[in-house]
C-alpha cells in the first residue's frame, strides 16, 4: 500500500560521498514529498569498497543536508525493501542523470517491486551534473583535482582531507 497521506519518500544510495548531482536530486523531492529519508544503504562484506566508512558518509550528509528541513539521514544494513517495510515507507527516489543510468535502474526498480511493495520514483538530475559521480570526484581529488564545483562543501572538505598529501612536519622541505 503507498502510504499517500503523507507522501514520505526514502533516497537510497552508497553517498560515497554525496555529489552535487545527488544534492539535486534530493532537493527537488524535498520539494515534492512531505518528508525525505536520505539512506545509506551499507553492506559489512563491501564496506572496504568504499572510501569512506558509514559513519563518515553520514557525517556529511547530515552537513550537507541541514539546511533541508524536511530532510533526515538514516542507514540501513540490508535490502531496502526490508528497510521500507520496517520504517513504514512505500516511495524510493532514485536519480536519473542520462539515459545510460536507466538500465540499471529500471531492473533494480523492478527487482525491488517484486520483492516488496513499493514504487520507485524518478527525478532527472539537471543536466549540468551529467557527468558528475561520486566515483569521478574520488578520482579526481585522489590526484589532488578542485572537486569543488562537483560536490557539496562537506563532500569537498572529506575528500580533501582523506587524499592530502601526508604531512610530515620533520621532513625537510
Ligand atoms: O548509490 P548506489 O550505489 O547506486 O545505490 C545502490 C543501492 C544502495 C540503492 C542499491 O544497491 C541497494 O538498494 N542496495 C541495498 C541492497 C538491496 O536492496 N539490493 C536489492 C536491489 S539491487
Amino acid at each position: 500500500m503507498l502510504h499517500s497521506l503523507h507522501m514520505n519518500a526514502v533516497f537510497p544510495g552508497s553517498f560515497d560521498p554525496i555529489t552535487n548531482g545527488h544534492m539535486d536530486v534530493l532537493a527537488r523531492a524535498a520539494k515534492i514529498f512531505d518528508h525525505v529519508t536520505v539512506t545509506v544503504m551499507h553492506n559489512a562484506r563491501k564496506q572496504g569498497r568504499h572510501l569512506f566508512t558509514l559513519e563518515e558518509r553520514l557525517d556529511i550528509l547530515r552537513a550537507a543536508t541541514s539546511h533541508l528541513p524536511n530532510v533526515s539521514v538514516d542507514s540501513f544494513g540490508g535490502l531496502l525493501v526490508d528497510y521500507m517495510q520496517q520504517q513504514n515507507k512505500g516511495i524510493i527516489v532514485r536519480g536519473l542523470r542520462a539515459v545510460s543510468d536507466y538500465e540499471y535502474e529500471l531492473q533494480i526498480a523492478h527487482l525491488n517491486r517484486q520483492l516488496g511493495e513499493v514504487e520507485t520514483v524518478f527525478i532527472m538530475a539537471a543536466t549540468r551534473w551529467s557527468f558528475v559521480s561520486s566515483s569521478m570526484a574520488r578520482e579526481i581529488a585522489s590526484y589532488q583535482g578542485d572537486i569543488s564545483s562537483m560536490v557539496p562543501f562537506a563532500s569537498a572538505e572529506a575528500l580533501r582531507r582523506k587524499f592530502a598529501p601526508a604531512l610530515n612536519p620533520a621532513a625537510p622541505e
